[in-house]
């Protein structure tokens, strides 16, 4: 069962139009809400968040918190996996017909929702850490705004897909920007750093909460900027976000970072980080 303009029904019956803007053009954004024990985590700086996202796009929030957070239990219910996701998307609506400029007047915005189980890492992947590669960023300067629109960020995917990597980090002018569907961490010296805050990054909601439990253990963050060189020579690599929490990358471009295992402080946050999210839920 999904969710798709006010009403619940089995994917296979739900119908949008061909000329909805979001089919045609990208128009439209998105969220992922993780949902542990039925209980949606950080739902209130992803509803801001998606707020944000549709000012920047000149459209309107759509449904309340309550009406969000009544959507997220009734699909979450339908599955007892304890960790679950909630993808939900905007778009624009559909238009009489194809044209780029949206007109002067709203479109009825077509809302979707579904919700997916999540994967967290496995005993073997906490012990290992996972594979990553760097690729040029080739995506526009808007990237704060969590839009539908992911060619660039799904050609990046593709390519650590097909090195058997499980992400791929985006580099603008030699500069660590992002992962093609997280934020990234480095730490060098027992220090904490991940890329500023600009309109050229995704403000995650887990990087948000890393720095927030980071300095609750008293670990000393950085927020500034991270070269290429940096990466490569870090001591830790992570890679962070909603659907997979706090990833351990133990090689990057196939050699090894640090001391080639899941290193001290990406122990200490992610027990930190488990830890809160049991608070959360009692
Ligand atoms: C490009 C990009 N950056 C960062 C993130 C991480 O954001 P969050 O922690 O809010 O899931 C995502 C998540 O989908 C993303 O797509």
């Amino acid at each position: 069962m999904i969710y798709l303009n006010g009403q619940f029904l089995p994917l296979a019956d739900a119908r949008i139009s061909p000329l909805d803007r979001g089919f045609l053009f990208g128009d439209g954004v998105y969220e992922f809400i993780p949902v542990y024990h039925g209980k949606a985590f950080l739902l209130i700086e992803h509803l801001q968040r998606l707020t944000r996202s549709l000012e920047a796009i000149n459209m309107k929030d759509v449904l309340t918190a309550k009406q969000w957070a009544d959507i997220i239990h009734t699909l979450c219910a339908q599955d007892p996996a304890p960790a679950q996701g909630i993808y939900l998307q905007i778009t624009r609506g559909a238009g009489p017909n194809r044209q780029h400029a949206y007109g002067a007047q709203d479109l009825t915005p077509t809302v979707f929702a579904m919700a997916i189980t999540l994967h967290l890492l496995s005993d073997m992947e906490r012990k290992t850490g996972l594979s990553a590669i760097t690729t040029p960023d080739t995506r526009w300067e808007n990237c704060y705004i969590k839009s539908i629109n992911l060619l660039p960020n799904i050609l990046a995917a593709q390519q650590a897909y097909t090195r058997d990597a499980c992400e791929a980090i985006l580099l603008d002018n030699g500069y660590v920007t992002e992962g093609s569907s997280s934020n990234v961490f480095i730490v060098k010296n027992n220090m904490l750093i991940t890329a500023p805050k600009s309109q050229g990054i995704l403000w995650g909601i887990t990087r948000e909460f890393i720095l927030q439990l980071a300095q609750e253990k008293n670990i000393t963050c950085l927020e500034k900027p991270i070269s290429e060189s940096d990466l490569q020579n870090s001591d830790e690599i992570w890679i962070t976000s909603s659907g997979r929490e706090i990833i351990p990358i133990t090689k990057l471009n196939e050699k090894i970072i640090g001391t080639g295992i899941p290193g001290p402080i990406w122990q200490q946050v992610e027990n930190h980080y488990q830890y809160s999210k049991e608070k959360f839920l009692s």
